[in-house]
């Protein structure tokens, strides 16, 4: 299998996960098959694929954009900085994260070298795309009530470019693969320049949050 997605990689054949993908609905089979993914040149400056995460029985699904430095070191997604204001944010939406399942758009850490340090790099819509097919793997195995993209590479991802986070933010969407809602990324949040702005743009990721929980209950 890993062969046969090597070979693409020279030839005019888009860039695609497909090849490495398994047909399973089981999220252990497909993690330990991503960890081989050659999909996307992506794998190749990163220390590891960081995979979805939580159980089976997730409801909600949260989207990201990529592994950061953190994650990328860790193996998981979600456990730098943006992962613990996304885990404060979650508890004030009376949500358990444990209770529920987070990956990303992208599964390996796109960077470029600053220094010593190495800066996240906005993946290109040509990996987004290329990886899009774990993503799909891990909705067919979960089939959330609600899949929640964290951000605009989460948006571009599963509804297209020339969606807005500010225009589309509360509303659900109903597409072909269920329900998705669309909130800030919370290193958006983080981001936000005066301690003002933050307190907004994170009660507006709990209200975000506390919408997916109820969408989700009610099914
Ligand atoms: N940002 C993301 O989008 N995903 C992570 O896993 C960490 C930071
Ligand atoms: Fe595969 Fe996605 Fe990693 Fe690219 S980013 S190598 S498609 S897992």
């Amino acid at each position: 299998m890993a062969a046969k997605g090597r070979e693409k990689l020279g030839t005019e054949t888009p860039l695609s996960a497909e090849p490495f993908v398994p047909a399973s609905t089981n999220l252990a089979d497909l993690a330990a098959a991503a960890a081989a993914c050659e999909g996307c040149p992506l794998f190749a400056r990163a220390t590891q694929t960081v995979f979805g995460e939580g159980p089976s029985s997730a409801r909600i699904v949260l989207l990201g954009e990529q592994p950061g430095d953190a994650e990328d070191l860790d193996g998981r997604p979600f456990v730098g900085p943006a992962g613990s204001l996304l885990d404060r944010a979650l508890a004030a939406a009376g949500l358990e994260r444990a209770g529920v399942y987070v990956t990303n758009a992208v599964k390996h850490f796109s960077w470029e070298p600053r220094g010593k340090r190495r800066i996240h790099k906005k993946p290109r819509q040509s990996e987004i795309k290329a990886c899009r097919p774990w993503l799909d793997a891990e909705v067919h195995a979960l089939r959330p009530s609600v899949l929640v993209c964290l951000g605009a590479t989460a948006v571009q991802a599963v509804l297209g470019s020339g969606v807005t986070i500010a225009a589309a933010r509360g509303r659900a969407f109903d597409t072909p693969r269920g329900r998705v809602l669309v909130a800030r990324h919370p290193s958006a949040v983080l981001r936000m320049r005066t301690p003002e702005e933050r307190r907004r743009a994170f009660d507006e990721l709990v209200e975000d949050l506390t919408l997916a929980a109820r969408l989700a209950k009610r099914e």
